[in-house]
């Protein structure tokens, strides 16, 4: 398995974007998390398709655009439009959650399929096989810098048991309060793509990515 970190641009300096992300590039970040927040599935308003298309203009990494949207089926095309390399929804967010999914495969994107820390992980079960990840939210989404939920570990746990009956190779993404000091025990729970905010931009890009990627190497 891949041990990937997702940086988060949530909490990045938006004056400095392109800067910021292309220090995370060099020391060895392969994605960047993107997120898209509408005013309505949680309460803040992020950023949308026009800063993807931008950002994707000046990185090769693979862009993951987590949607806290509501029904965001509406926007999976524009998100590839946008350059989008795969396109994660919230269960809780779609009317018709099949659909969804398949209409981001359709589309050649990877697909990633999220819960909210209050929702089971057998509610999502049902569509492993539609997914190429599984997004576990370790904070109520709407905001970075928030402290994660120690119970997200036994729901990693409990989904990477399930995932291993199934014989695929599913990646489980964790979002929300990991920093350096917690990063271990969520790798250890079962998950491979670690997406951090705060952790990495607040401060030093390059550098807290460096050492992001030295402890992931050691896995
Ligand atoms: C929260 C977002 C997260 C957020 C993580 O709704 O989905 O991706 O940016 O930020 P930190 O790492 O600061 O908790
Ligand atoms: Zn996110």
């Amino acid at each position: 398995m891949k041990y990937i970190l997702a940086p988060s641009i949530l909490a990045a300096d938006f004056k400095e974007l392109g800067k910021e992300i292309a220090r995370t590039e060099e020391n060895g970040a392969e994605y960047l998390h993107f997120d898209v927040m509408d005013g309505m599935f949680v309460p803040s308003i992020s950023f949308g398709m026009p800063v993807l298309a931008s950002i994707r203009s000046g990185t090769d990494q693979f862009m993951d655009a987590h949607l806290m949207v509501e029904e965001p089926i509406r926007y999976v095309e524009a998100f590839q439009k946008a350059g989008a390399d795969q396109v994660t929804v919230h269960l809780e967010a779609c009317k018709e959650v099949e659909e969804t999914l398949r209409k981001i495969r359709e589309l050649t994107m990877k697909v990633g399929l999220s819960i909210c820390p209050d929702t089971e992980v057998s509610k999502l079960l049902p569509y492993l096989e539609m997914v190429d990840m599984v997004l576990i939210m370790s904070v109520h989404p709407g905001f970075g810098g928030q402290s994660f939920i120690p119970a997200s570990l036994d729901k990693i746990r409990e989904l990477r048991a399930e995932i291993s009956k199934t014989g695929r190779e599913i990646d489980i993404q964790v979002d929300g309060g990991i920093y350096l000091h917690n990063v271990k025990e969520v790798l250890d729970a079962g998950a491979n793509i670690i997406v951090a905010g705060s952790a990495v931009f607040r401060g030093d890009a390059g550098e807290n990515t460096r050492r992001f990627m030295e402890i992931l190497r050691e896995y």
